[in-house]
């Protein structure tokens, strides 16, 4: 065969032309590190399904359990805690040092990977308010105030001046419009209302959406800054009650800050890992990519936004637009109001430590079960992340004891500490880019945790119960008020994020038993059955939203009544190789059981597609995704839901047509899954 009928077999035909063309290619790369996540995710849901495999005694799961200690937890967060550690920093090679270091102490080989890769910090900032008319500017102080007796005061001085990372540098100064949550109907809805945002100081507040979001939308919308705050509404508590230190809620000069940056990993190597001698972008071309916000910005606190609040005019904005209870009425402006915001960032290359810890496996070591949560913070970081951190040394710690107990995984455990997470997910990414291949043959799962607060408060309920309870989505929006702000320390921690330490021990139960079933279990715990009845509930969504049209679900129900068939197949195959192995029938190096698991970890694969989703082409998985507008949100068929949303706009034939195709995407990747799950070529 030539070299162009292979190439052609491979080529996918070409489909009816979208509506409209995606526009920027941004976030190419997180896919990968997505799409073990969402690996993950779905894994997780099944695990939970899966009945485990008659356990070999001695039973090192109720050891495992049984080892929990809320008070090592607890040690490790106030170590990795007393000092604020941006990525880049000193500080924060300091906290890899310590966690290399609490590896090998437990003889867990260590070992830290550096890359150089754009990070972005604060040289000068200012903002003013003035108004026509008024005698007196007003200048904000953009600093967050410690509290009497606070025992971080000294440190707090470290903390790096509040930003937003890779903010344009430059001055404006303009008439300020109020912008809700910076959404792009929030900005629809000003343009319906003639209020024109052109060349405006956008002031926005956070709740639903993230500040790179905010600000590209505001960007979009003409804006030529942007400030975005932390209402009193998400993030005060009811009125009249009082802050931290007396309770959990962020204090009136509390500011949450953020990276801009709209991809994944370091700009200056979209795509590729930043290994030294690598080719590079420029920074001044990496600055100036789409990706980018492209105008100067800062985030701002609860008492400085109420002034400008105070000093806007025009109509009364919309009931969901204002603050909580008993606050004065907030305006739509343009105006009166006059913001001068002036930036200079250092958009500088740095060096960022990731550090591995390797227990390798028995059996399947060319079988990665992969643990990760990254260590960097933009100030003090109990929650996130390191209370992440802090639970993943515990689970090492428990770990180690099983060792001296004779425990020996099967297949290769690797913890991961991944540096400049908050920049854009930059430590994992550059990682992931240089192991790409070796990963997407090798690895098993991949259980990240950021912040790691699970609640067992309730003894008569599973952890599994109060998720549900609490409907809680794959992705964790961070909802604790002190979020990304000065206050994330380890006081809030001990007095209201996890009093007594017993989250951080449960969080680490969870996560460490999973990984023990994953790495151990001779067949991997994957259960597809659960799974179909999961698409066929997305599938009833979709239905419903097509009703009235002549797009048809049919292709979706046969592939996933196909999928059962292929699911029940091979759990029939999996029960016949676990009775083998019990009456010593089958080894357990047999390779049947390898070729076994193969099809289990290869069927998930199968859900990915080298095209991606509609709209959203830098996400690879056809079945789960985040939402276009919102990174905090998931979806189920989210390039179905995407080719839905555009045809419903336009109203057209022919992007009715583009949502059928979506559909037979979606179909034929579950076909790919079962063909994998059977085993057998068509
Ligand atoms: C805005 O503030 C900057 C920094 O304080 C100042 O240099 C600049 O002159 C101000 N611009 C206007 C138009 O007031
Ligand atoms: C920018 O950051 C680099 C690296 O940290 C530093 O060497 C340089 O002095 C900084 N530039 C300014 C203007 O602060
Ligand atoms: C604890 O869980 C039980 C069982 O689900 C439930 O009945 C009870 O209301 C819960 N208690 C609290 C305080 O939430
Ligand atoms: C750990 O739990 C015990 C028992 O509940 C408690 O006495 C102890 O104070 C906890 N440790 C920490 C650091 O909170
Ligand atoms: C969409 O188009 C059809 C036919 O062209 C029309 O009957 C229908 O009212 C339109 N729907 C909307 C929401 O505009």
């Amino acid at each position: 065969m030539s070299r162009l009928d292979a190439t052609s077999l491979l080529h996918t035909p070409s489909p009816p032309s979208p509506p409209s063309k995606p526009t920027t290619r941004r976030r190419l790369l997180r896919v990968i590190s997505i799409t073990l996540a969402v690996l993950v995710a779905c894994l997780s849901l099944l695990l939970l399904v899966v009945r485990s495999s008659p356990t070999t005694p001695p039973n090192y799961g109720s050891l495992f359990i049984s080892l929990a200690s809320n008070d090592t937890a607890a040690r490790h967060l106030r170590a990795l805690t007393l000092h604020p550690h941006v990525a880049g920093t000193r500080a924060n090679s300091l906290t890899a040092a310590y966690v290399r270091d609490a590896f090998s102490a437990l003889s867990i080989p260590s070992h830290i990977t550096p890359y150089s890769v754009l990070l972005s910090y604060p040289i000068h900032r200012s903002l003013s308010l003035a108004v026509p008319g008024r005698e007196t500017t007003t200048s904000f102080t953009l600093s967050q105030e410690t509290y009497p007796n606070d025992p971080y005061a000294s440190a707090t001085a470290e903390v790096m001046p509040t930003f937003y990372a890779y903010a344009a540098s430059g001055s404006v100064s303009a008439e300020a419009v109020y912008a809700n949550y910076g959404r792009e109907e929030d900005f629809a809805y000003l343009a319906s209302r003639g209020v024109d945002v052109a060349g405006k100081v956008a002031v926005a507040r956070y709740g639903m959406i993230h500040c790179e979001d905010i600000v590209h939308n505001a960007r979009v919308a003409g804006a030529a800054a942007a400030v975005v705050y932390t209402d009193p509404l998400q993030y005060g508590g009811a009125p009249g009650e009082a802050w931290f230190p007396s309770s959990r809620w962020l204090p009136p000069t509390g500011v949450q800050v953020g990276s801009l940056f709209r991809g994944v990993g370091d700009p200056t190597t979209p795509m590729w890992g930043s290994s030294e001698g690598c080719e590079r972008m420029s920074v001044e071309e990496a600055m100036a990519t789409d990706d980018m916000p492209g105008i100067p910005a800062l985030p701002v606190s609860a008492r400085d936004a109420a002034e400008i609040h105070a000093s806007l005019g025009g109509d009364a904005a919309p009931a969901d637009w204002q603050g909580r209870e008993g606050s004065p009425v907030y305006r739509l402006g343009p105006g009166p109001a006059i913001l001068n915001l002036t930036y200079t960032g250092n958009d500088t290359m740095a060096t960022i430590e990731n550090v591995f810890a390797v227990i390798e496996g028995a059996e399947e070591p060319d079988r990665y079960v992969i643990l990760g949560n990254h260590r960097d913070a933009w100030t003090f970081g109990a929650s996130d992340p390191n209370s992440g951190t802090a639970a993943m040394i515990e689970l090492a710690e428990r770990l180690s004891v099983l060792r001296k107990q004779g425990w020996r995984p099967r297949r290769t455990i690797i913890f991961c500490s991944w540096d400049a997470e908050e920049y854009g997910l930059t430590g994992s990414t550059e990682w992931v880019e240089e192991n790409r291949e070796m990963l997407s043959s090798r690895a098993v799962a991949y259980l990240n945790v950021d912040v790691s607060v699970q609640d067992p408060d309730n003894s008569s309920q599973t952890v599994y119960d109060s998720w549900v309870k609490s409907n809680i989505s794959p992705s964790v929006r961070p909802g604790y008020p002190v979020y990304h702000s000065l206050y994330d320390d380890f006081v809030w921690m001990e007095k209201f994020g996890d009093p007594g330490f017993r989250r951080h021990a449960a969080a680490a139960s969870i996560w460490g038993i999973m990984a023990l079933r994953l790495a151990d279990e001779e067949i991997l715990p994957f259960n597809y059955k659960p799974y179909t009845s999961e698409l066929e509930e997305y599938t009833k969504v979709v239905e419903n939203e097509i009703r009235g049209t002549a797009v048809s679900c049919s292709p979706l129900h046969s592939a996933i009544r196909a999928l059962k068939i292929a699911a029940t197949k091979i759990n029939g195959e999996r029960k016949e190789l676990q009775r083998q192995l019990l009456s010593n029938q089958l080894s357990k190096d047999s390779m049947k059981i390898r070729a076994l698991n193969d099809r289990l970890m290869q069927a998930e694969r199968a859900f990915t597609n080298r095209e991606g989703l509609f709209k959203q082409e830098w996400f690879k998985h056809l079945v789960y995704g985040p939402s276009e507008q919102n990174d905090w949100e998931s979806a189920s068929f989210p390039g179905v839901g995407n080719a839905i949303a555009s045809a419903r706009s336009d109203n057209t034939t022919k992007s009715w047509k583009f949502v059928q195709h979506e559909i037979h995407r979606v179909a034929r990747a579950i076909t790919q899954a079962s063909v994998v799950l059977t085993g057998s070529l068509t």
